[in-house]
């Protein structure tokens, strides 16, 4: 980008389900998530209670989608900016938001995509080695 827009930040706004969809698709998280299946990501979007969005006016070139109960521990199933948006602090600003709407002694967890393996430890994340997950029985 050739300047610097002012970006934004919401908690729990209302995010239109194409938009979200579309910015699955321009972060490159949608190759990992289901945005073909339009019911699905609805569920998902209505679901999480902690959504920290970033907005360039009304484009939505930010995500970071949270199930948690505020005390204890945050998952942070999205994290995703638009690729035209990248590597300019939003995802950072994005964690940062999680964040502060938590209480201060509740941890976030996450599962990093392969592309973003790099980016937690920069931003603070330390890996732990006894995460386990119980694959769906589809799997
Ligand atoms: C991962 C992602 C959310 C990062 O968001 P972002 O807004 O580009 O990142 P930021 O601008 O906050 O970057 C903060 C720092 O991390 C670095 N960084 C950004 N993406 C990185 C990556 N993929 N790998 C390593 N470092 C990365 C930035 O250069 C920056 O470093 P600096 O502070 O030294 O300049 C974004 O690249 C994205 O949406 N990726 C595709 C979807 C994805 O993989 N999501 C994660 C799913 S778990």
């Amino acid at each position: 980008m050739s300047f610097t827009p002012r970006i934004e930040y919401q908690i729990n706004a209302p995010v239109d389900l194409d938009q979200m969809i579309a910015l699955y698709r321009a972060s490159t998280l949608g190759e990992r998530r289901p945005v073909g299946d339009r019911e699905r990501m609805r569920r998902m979007r209505d679901a999480s209670n902690l959504c920290v969005t970033a907005w360039d006016s009304d484009r939505l070139v930010g995500i970071a989608r949270s199930m948690t109960d505020f005390a204890y521990a945050a998952y942070l199933s999205d994290l995703a900016v638009d690729l035209a948006y990248q590597r300019t602090g939003i995802g950072k600003a994005l964690i940062d938001q999680t964040r502060g709407a938590l209480e201060p002694d509740c941890m976030i967890i996450l599962l990093a995509a392969p592309k973003a393996a790099d980016y937690y430890p920069k931003v603070g994340f330390e890996r732990h080695e006894s995460a386990w997950i119980l694959r769906p029985a589809a799997d």
